[in-house]
């Protein structure tokens, strides 16, 4: 059975349950990332709820909080970036998700870029129409260690 995917703006109750999803070591070396720290998350994400340039959802599947999706700007260019809690992977929510904050946001061209070994959000991304411009090492930052990462573009 499928399970029924909506999103909503975010809010600041969400924020507990992102931080576990995104302090899940399993899902941090998928993204290849240095999760943030407790008060680094909260102060990052109580600043992206009230910035206007930022569309941040929440994913509902089946009406639980399953994880978040968000359209921001960066490098002069709109991004799209997503994270779910792990039970709730492999079963098109994420797939489900993009395919409604896509019909929200409506920016063009957006970007969006994954570490190559990442399968599903490469996936996620050429299901909802983004096309790959290639791949390239992504350049060391705080948050990411440089890897080799695809990139992706919707043009419209
Ligand atoms: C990446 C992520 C969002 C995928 O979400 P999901 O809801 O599991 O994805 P879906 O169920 O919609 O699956 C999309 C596709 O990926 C495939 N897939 C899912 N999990 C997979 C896995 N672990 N390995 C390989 N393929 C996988 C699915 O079979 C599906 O492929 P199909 O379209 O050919 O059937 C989720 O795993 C996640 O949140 N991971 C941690 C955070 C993350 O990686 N964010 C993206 C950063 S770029």
């Amino acid at each position: 059975m499928s399970l029924h995917v909506a999103i909503r703006p975010g809010v600041e109750a969400d924020l507990p349950t992102f931080f576990e999803h995104q302090s899940d070591p399993e899902a941090v070396r998928m993204v290849i990332a240095r999760p943030r720290t407790g008060p680094a998350f909260f102060e990052h994400w109580a600043k992206v709820l009230i910035d206007p340039a930022v569309t941040h959802r929440a994913i509902l599947a089946d009406g639980a909080l399953a994880g978040m999706i968000n359209a921001f700007d960066a490098e002069g260019h709109r991004w799209v970036g997503y994270w779910l809690g792990r039970q709730w992977w492999g079963r098109g929510v994420a797939t489900r998700a993009l395919g409604l904050l896509l019909a929200e946001e409506s920016a063009r061209p957006l970007h969006a870029r994954a570490a190559r070994s990442n399968v599903a959000s490469i996936r996620v991304l050429e299901r909802n129409g983004f096309v790959l411009r290639g791949y390239g090492m992504s350049e060391e930052t705080e948050r990411f260690p440089a890897c080799e990462e695809a990139r992706f573009l919707l043009e419209r």
